[in-house]
């Protein structure tokens, strides 16, 4: 095969022998049985170096064990059988999300390529339509082989940069939807721009793809996104839905669907997003909504029900388009890293937290007054609040009332002296 001329003695080379004689699934689970148990490197090679075949020396070895600390990892992404390093694994997609984005694409007919298959798990899911994968990681492309093996799945895997001019050639000779899910600079920079490869180039080489779908950053601004599909669709045309992909109230990941003209299911540009048991459209809007003035925690009326929104949608400048949505317009000012909102409806949505009922409110010199008013007497004698202590504080009142025991959490909001105490509703 290709991919392993020249690494049949390498590590990687080696392990893909095991997988090939057919010992490596079965070697899979009972080796990360025994490290889930507890042995290391030393003693899982102690317990198994005589059953193993002599080209497994401990070089080859302690890949191994790498690769099944990531499977371990990736099981609890949802991945049950694939290898991969701890630290690719983080960055692989989860199962959920891979098997999503694989529906959108099974929308339309054609061949699946992945143009950075990585350890190649979203390939999995991919491969059902038929798929090519490109990585330009040699150990990273034999270790997506495997993985697509050890789940029954095919595919054509080559090593190679996939805007390279000889693999393009062959990709373009089949009718393609894109996958790309670029590597990002870890530090330091985090845009558009520092994705490899990069969209820009991806876009001009594959621009006759039906689909093209582009990961991009999380934290990501909307506007950035409009001005790249600004400057995009002056050369090609492209119908597009933007989606954000949610998990535990956080935008996780960001995904940019580019269609052909007339291949889209839907005939205007959305936002859609993302949980795992919901999925909401919503339309584009272009102009900046205004969102009036921050309320004070003295001004609020106790009658409205609160929210939490990650600060990270503010940041990718979602905020604004979600107010909309719910015709929410008043926004809690408080110094903590999340946005908190009042709206006089219930609301049901992935990327926001709640409802919460105000217990109670007021400047820091009666909130004991209100802790006691809401629970009549539960609540004993509470020290004056200090507020450059907040977490200690929040422990403080929280062991007077009782909260563990009663099973509930508290929030404690403030803004300069002021203090609004939630309780969740639970519904
Ligand atoms: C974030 S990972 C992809 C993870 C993958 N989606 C998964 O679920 O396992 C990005 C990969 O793209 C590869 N890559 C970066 N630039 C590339 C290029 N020009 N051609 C091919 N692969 C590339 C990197 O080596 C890296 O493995």
């Amino acid at each position: 095969m290709e991919l392993l001329k020249g690494m049949e003695n390498k590590p990687i080379g080696r392990i893909y022998r095991l997988y090939k004689k057919g010992v490596l699934r079965d070697l899979i689970s009972t080796y990360r049985e025994d490290i889930a148990r507890g042995l290391d490197l030393k003693a899982l090679w102690k317990k198994h170096e005589k059953e193993l075949p002599g080209y497994i020396d401990r070089k080859s070895f302690k890949l191994l064990y790498e690769l099944l600390l990531g499977s371990l990892k990736a099981k609890r992404k949802g991945w049950d059988l694939v290898i991969g390093k701890q630290e690719d694994v983080s960055l692989a997609t989860p199962r959920w999300i891979a098997m999503h984005r694989a529906n959108i694409f099974r929308e339309i007919d054609g061949i699946n390529a992945d143009i950075a298959l990585g350890i190649g798990l979203q390939a999995i899911e991919l491969a059902d339509q038929g798929l090519i994968g490109v990585e330009i990681d040699r150990e990273k492309a034999i270790i997506a082989t495997i993985n697509l093996r050890l789940n029954d799945k095919q595919g054509e895997i080559y090593c190679n940069d996939s805007l390279n001019t000889e693999i393009v050639e062959v990709l373009k000779k089949k009718s393609l939807k894109i996958m790309c899910d670029p590597s990002r600079a870890l530090k330091g920079k985090k845009g558009l721009n520092d994705l490899e490869p990069s969209p820009w180039q991806v876009l001009n080489t594959y621009r006759e793809a039906e689909l093209i779908c582009l990961e991009l950053p999380p934290l990501t601004n909307i506007r950035d996104i409009f001005v790249f599909l600004n400057d995009i669709n002056k050369e090609y045309k492209k119908e597009y839905v933007l989606e954000y992909i949610a998990d535990d109230h956080r935008v996780n990941r960001i995904n940019l669907y580019l269609y052909n003209k007339g291949v889209s299911r839907f005939n205007e540009p959305l936002i859609r997003i993302i949980s795992r048991d919901e999925e909401f459209l919503m339309p584009i809007v272009k102009e900046e909504r205004i969102v009036p003035r921050d309320m004070s925690i003295r001004d609020i009326d106790d009658s409205l029900y609160v929210y939490r929104m990650h600060k990270g949608l503010d940041i990718n400048g979602l905020s604004p388009i979600i107010f909309d949505m719910f015709n929410v317009d008043k926004k809690i000012i408080n110094n903590s890293r999340d946005v908190w909102f009042l709206s006089e409806e219930k609301i049901v949505f992935p990327l926001v937290e709640g409802p919460f009922r105000i217990i109670g409110k007021g400047s820091m010199n009666t909130i004991k007054g209100i802790i006691q008013e809401v629970y009549h007497g539960r609540a004993t004698i509470i020290p004056r609040i200090n507020l450059t202590n907040y977490w200690e504080e929040k422990k403080r009142i929280e062991e007077k009332l009782g909260i563990k025991e009663r099973g509930v959490k508290l929030y404690l909001l403030r803004d300069n002296s002021n203090l609004l105490l939630l309780e969740p509703i639970y519904q």
